[in-house]
């Protein structure tokens, strides 16, 4: 069984971090019902979907993805690059407690989850405006020893690494390689996303299938060429604030509970 960890979309939402994006008006409602549908198509390919308790004053609270990274051994608790967004961490800290132990990026490093691609044992660090080389050390000092592979890639077309690249198996990358090298990923074999659907390169993986955003119905066909089962949710107003669709949630194996 899969956990999906997500968190309400605030009413606040329109007062989001935006750094590559221009701000547009956020249409609340439906940024809300398009939330939901994204949390059934999670449950509906097995996830079991938790919400954290809501956060309606901080802005980006629904991007939960950045406040954690887990793996099977541990959850590392980010440190956020943006000040703003380090407050979103505790409740989910909480949350994750009942199902890893938990560790912490600490000062001076700051790190966000969506910076950090995990493909089976070897992940992937961004080092991008929020993610820096210190919170990187960090990282490596606490899954190395736990037979992880932790290397760095620039990011700087994009908010995130996974903005640029994800994880459609432990094998496979989606990438857009205008936005990132794909020899960066060591031989990882990799589909490119449609030139026209940049969103298309953030994917989340459910068990055996793969949401991508209804705005990359050619990268779909992409992923469907490679034999994987691909559905498609509309999250255009997330979007809106810099959020993709790994950001709304954190998926892990409830498996490896170790108390
Ligand atoms: N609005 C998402 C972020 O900047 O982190």
């Amino acid at each position: 069984m899969n956990i999906a960890l997500t968190r309400a979309v605030p009413p606040t939402i329109a007062d989001c971090v935006l750094t590559h994006c221009p701000r547009a008006p956020i249409d609340l409602d439906r940024a809300i019902a398009q939330h939901v549908e994204y949390e059934a198509m999670l449950g509906a390919l097995g996830a079991r979907v938790e919400r954290v308790e809501a956060a309606p004053d901080l802005p980006d609270s629904v991007f939960i993805e950045d406040t954690a990274v887990v793996v099977d051994e541990v959850a590392v608790l980010m440190r956020p690059g943006a000040s703003s967004r380090r407050p979103e961490v505790d409740a989910v800290a909480a949350a994750l407690g009942r199902y890893r132990p938990l560790q912490s990026i600490v000062a001076p490093g700051t790190m966000d989850g969506g910076d950090v691609l995990r493909a089976g044992r070897r992940v992937f660090v961004g080092l991008s405006l929020r993610t820096n080389h210190d919170a990187l050390r960090q990282l490596q000092a606490i899954l190395v020893p736990l037979g992880y592979a932790v290397d760095d890639i620039p990011v700087e077309q994009c908010l995130h690494l996974k903005s640029a690249a994800t994880a459609a198996a432990d094998d496979l990358l989606v990438l857009n390689p205008a936005w990132v090298d794909p020899a960066r990923f060591g031989g990882i074999e990799w589909v490119a996303i449609d030139p026209g659907e940049p969103s298309g390169a953030n994917v989340v993986r459910v068990r055996d299938s793969v949401v991508c955003p209804t705005s990359a119905p050619r990268t779909r066909e992409r992923l469907e060429g490679r034999g994987l089962t691909v559905r498609a949710v509309d999250a255009s107003e997330l979007a809106k604030a810099e959020g993709a669709l790994t950001c709304a949630s954190l998926i892990f194996s409830q498996s490896a509970v170790t108390r």
